[in-house]
């Protein structure tokens, strides 16, 4: 694989807009959250990076969801997303915009995207007769249904419906070969791999022209008037709707705006792999056919269990990531959700889980290692930074280790492997604790006090690095690692990554940074 082995200049990346029809369960603040931690790592990386994220508030789910909760759409919506940007604040996440498609901004970009397709002569009107499903928001043909024993349903296992109805239609069946052209000469665009494959056959298996504006409610976008064969009766389908926000959000029609010029194309769309198919086959056809640059990248995330359960509903068993953060606290929840599974592929969330990734990898290594060599410094070297010696073979070997973190988890990173980049982390956590076991400072204090006060300098200035390369994943706890060694506000960007710390500088008094996580009724017991 080709890594990029150095900082990148600009980079814009995107969540999906999420439907207001329901509260924000694990799925949204996953997609979000790596977008986050991508886009936080790359800032202290000196790149300049827009992150967006919003809500998808149009189509026939969210009327039905509105019209059952007795609200008007636009009343609906506007309480609805809220919860979303609620969401946001209480994750730490750092998104640079948040857009929702009720905006006048989106009606801008969507009715010039649609005109400048219908000038090209890329859409006509013609009539719809088929299988939607309004739960996916998505057409099916006739042989991707399966049968049950209540009748016709989608591959997803949503209702569908008859529908036949006037449509405009975006003329897709022509541009399968372009898109297979596409896909060819950029190996990278869709990941992971094994996902790249099924969009394939998907484009292989041939494409019908889709069908992108309905008549049959209005709650949407309105198709431009006074178009040939136009007509005010027509909506926008809401996926042309919801996939043209990440132009809406740079001021596009406006090519000449300054977000525009500095962030289109997107790097990295972050999608769950359910809905690949509308990032990587519908949106570079259309953006293929409007003549606009298509984006680097579509990232398929995989899918969450709830100890081994399918996540439904029906089972009421949705996970709720405010109930998760109040449990366990932020910063643990961020790294779990990113080191428990490779980033890509369908993982469980289990509470046992969680318990051990927070008492073993948080309080036992990265706790512990930075509470016993601070507490060291606090009681042998005066409380301050102390001044090293020569440097021996196993110091440099551990100064090392930590300081190539940079590059290899940027590589990780940039190829949303966040699980790899954090395993690279915590090997030299599991490092620098053998290291401790090694130089014994402890023994070294009796026999060569000059060595111990070395030995613990590396170790301060691992501790630094550590603090300063699990920002982007734990951005509080980071923070009170950077604070532990005192490390100047000024100073926390990977550009500091290379200086040192300086020996003589006064540190607070240590304070432990990850508690272990204690069952409530263990802690009753123990007082
Ligand atoms: N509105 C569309 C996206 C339009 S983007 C132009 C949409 N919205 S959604 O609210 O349904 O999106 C939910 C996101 O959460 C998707 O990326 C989906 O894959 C993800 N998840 C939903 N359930 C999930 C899990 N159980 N686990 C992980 N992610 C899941 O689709």
């Amino acid at each position: 694989m080709t890594a990029p082995q150095s900082a990148v200049a600009r980079y814009y990346l995107t969540t999906p807009i999420y439907y207001v029809n329901d509260k924000p369960h694990i799925g949204h603040a996953y997609t979000t959250l790596a977008c986050d931690v991508l886009a936080r790592f790359l800032r202290l990386d000196g790149t300049q990076v827009h992150f967006l994220t919003g809500t998808d508030e149009h189509g026939q789910k969210v009327e039905k969801s509105a019209a059952a909760a007795g609200m008007e759409p636009k009343a609906f919506t506007d309480k609805v997303s809220q919860n979303f940007r609620d969401l946001a604040v209480r994750m730490n996440f750092t998104n640079d915009d948040f857009i929702r498609t009720t905006e006048s901004r989106h009606y801008a970009a969507c009715q010039a995207l649609w005109t400048r397709l219908m000038d090209k002569g890329e859409i006509y009107l013609g009539a719809y007769e088929g299988w939607y499903a309004i739960r996916d928001e998505a057409y099916y043909a006739e042989s991707e249904l399966i049968d049950t024993p209540t009748g016709k349903k989608a591959p997803t296992g949503a209702e569908v419906e008859w529908v036949t109805e006037p449509s405009y239609f975006f003329r897709l069946s022509t541009w399968g070969d372009k898109l297979l052209a596409f896909y060819e000469a950029n190996p990278d665009f869709i990941a992971p791999r094994s996902r790249r494959n099924e969009v394939l056959s998907f484009v292989k298996s041939g494409l019908q022209d889709l069908s992108v504006s309905r008549t049959s409610f209005s709650w949407g976008v309105p198709v431009p008037k006074g178009l040939e064969g136009g007509d005010d009766k027509h909506i926008m389908y809401v996926w042309f709707d919801a996939l043209t926000n990440y132009l809406s959000a740079l001021g596009y029609p406006d090519e000449n705006g300054a977000l525009y010029k500095d962030f289109w194309p997107p790097a990295l769309h972050m999608v769950g792999k359910d809905i690949l198919r509308f990032h990587a086959v519908f949106w570079p056809a259309f953006l293929m056919a409007a003549d606009l640059p298509v984006p680097g990248r579509v990232f398929a995330h995989g899918w969450w269990t709830n100890e081994g359960q399918k996540i439904s509903k029906s089972l009421g068993n949705v996970i709720d990531p405010l109930v998760l953060i109040d449990t366990y606290g932020l910063d643990p929840v961020r790294y779990f959700l990113l080191r428990e599974i490779s980033f890509g592929n369908d993982g469980d969330f289990s509470h046992a889980q969680m318990v051990k990734r927070i008492n073993t990898d948080l309080a036992n290594d990265l706790g512990n290692l930075a509470q016993r060599v601070l507490s060291m410094i606090a009681k042998n070297c005066g409380g301050t930074v102390p001044t090293p010696g020569a440097f021996t073979e196993a110091d440099h070997e551990m100064l090392n280790a930590a300081a190539a973190l940079h590059d290899s988890v940027r590589a990780s990173f940039l190829e949303q492997a966040f699980h790899r980049g954090l395993e690279a982390i915590w090997d030299v956590v599991v490092a620098a604790n053998r290291y401790v076991d090694q130089q014994a400072p402890w023994t070294l204090r009796k026999t060569d006090f000059a060595r111990m006060e070395t030995v613990l300098y590396v170790l301060a200035e691992v501790v630094r690095q550590l603090g300063l390369i699990v920002q982007p994943v734990m951005p509080a706890s980071g923070e009170k690692l950077l604070d532990q060694v005192a490390v100047a506000q000024g100073a926390r960007s990977f550009a500091d990554y290379t200086s040192r710390l300086v020996p003589g500088t006064a540190l607070p008094a240590p304070q432990g940074v990850f508690p272990r996580w204690v069952a409530e009724a263990e802690e009753g017991a123990a007082s």
